[in-house]
């Protein structure tokens, strides 16, 4: 039973093992025939190479009782392989990883050979993004009446008021498990009260992002499987931040929540160069903000920062999109390392995606720099699993998957 490379298989021939995604979920079970859909399941999922028998269905024969099992042929969650976090990572993820709530990853025909196009600068990519990822103006005209002192309650409910849509949404995620206050919120001044006025701001600016990015090309990322992935991350980080006494941790829902945006707008602007990128990602075996670099001449982490800044976010914003994959020149920062973690702990627990079919390798020192207590992970694990779908139903308006 030779290994194959996923990239020479050839139609008919015969998988002779069941084949495992990150989360240890069969993806193809063993027999499954070899066709052009196989292959780009096998790719989607970043698989190297599979077992198969020796010979096409055809004329494939049994005969291979006694023989050692191949080696299974999976993606690993990677790091620093004593470190006991890793092990408890991969056990949570063998334990409760969801079964993926869309089509194994984007289907997209092979891209060209070139990659054609001068290199763009971030900065280039969010300005151009223009009106696209531009913030509606109830959003600044939230923002300026929190920030003006002398703005009461009452005040900053009026001017939400303009927005019907977005106060009943408010007041509904004020009113869900996501919040868990012990009684019923009536209105938005007394949202306004209970939840601060800095956390409502986040909660406003979470809100508006969900409904920027319209019109992004199916075939590189599906819209449900990236928010699911980013909400799932902002869960995972407002965990994190509470369990270490952070004060507004709403900030750090948000900064999951916002930490890949980059990506959509590169996949709206370059959706060639976009695809390009991901398929040297995941054929190449190459980081996918690496791909981007080379393809495009920025990353979907830069491209957040750019835009974080354009929309004159707080630096938090910026500073995580940047450095999610990989600490800034000076470490990482509380930021960074929680939505580092947070990224890693809700791929391997297979809740959406932004594109990336390889889990960010585990960074000892971001783990070092939250000193999380003990049972965080299974913790943090459970609660972004039992929040997701309330989470999607109340910011998406989708039913639970
Ligand atoms: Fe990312
Ligand atoms: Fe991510």
């Amino acid at each position: 039973m030779p290994l194959v490379k996923v990239r020479e298989l050839v139609p008919g021939q015969v998988i002779a093992t069941d084949v495992k995604n990150m989360h240890g979920q069969v993806i193809l079970p063993v027999d499954t025939v070899v066709n052009q859909r196989c292959c780009s399941i096998l790719k989607a999922w970043g698989i190297v190479s599979v077992a198969i028998h020796g010979e096409t269905r055809e004329n494939k024969t049994e005969g291979t009782v006694g023989q050692p099992a191949p080696p299974s042929a999976t993606v690993e969650i990677v790091g620093d392989e004593s470190h006991p976090a890793l092990a408890e990572l991969r056990a949570l993820a063998a334990r409760l990883a969801k079964a993926p709530s869309v089509e194994p990853g984007p289907q997209f025909p092979p891209a060209p050979g070139r990659t054609g196009g001068a290199p763009v600068s971030a900065q280039t990519v969010a300005q151009r993004a223009g009106t696209l990822a531009s913030l509606p103006t109830i959003y600044f005209h939230v923002e300026k009446a929190i920030n003006h002192p002398t703005s009461s309650a009452v005040d900053i409910a009026k001017v939400l008021g303009n927005d019907q849509a977005l106060s009943a949404r408010l007041l509904r995620i004020a009113n869900s498990a996501f919040y868990g206050f012990p009684r019923r919120v009536e209105g938005v001044a007394e949202a306004v009260r209970i939840i601060g006025t800095r956390q409502l701001h986040d909660l406003v600016l979470a809100t508006v992002v969900l409904t920027r990015f319209k019109g992004v090309d199916p075939r590189l990322v599906s819209m449900s499987s990236f928010w699911r992935h980013s909400l799932a991350c902002g869960i995972a980080a407002r965990m994190f931040a509470t369990m270490r006494r952070e004060t507004n941790t709403e900030r750090f829902f948000v900064a999951g929540l916002l930490h890949d945006v980059g990506s959509l707008v590169l996949y709206q602007q370059f959706p060639d160069r976009a695809i390009q990128a991901l398929t040297r990602h995941r054929e190449g075996h190459i980081p996918l903000e690496e791909a981007e670099r080379a393809v495009i001449g920025c990353d979907h982490g830069q491209v957040g920062e750019a835009l974080m800044s354009l929309w004159k976010l707080p630096e938090l914003y910026g500073e995580v999109a940047a450095h999610h994959h990989s600490p800034g020149p000076r470490g990482h920062t509380a930021g960074t390392a929680t939505i580092h973690l947070a990224d890693l702990l809700v791929m391997a627990l297979g809740l959406g995606s932004n594109g990336e079919a390889t889990l960010p390798r585990f960074s000892v020192e971001a783990w070092d720099l939250l000193g999380l207590p003990a049972g965080s992970l299974e913790r943090t694990a459970e609660e972004v699993l039992a929040l997701i779908g309330e989470a999607q139903r109340l910011f998406l308006g989708e039913e639970e998957t």
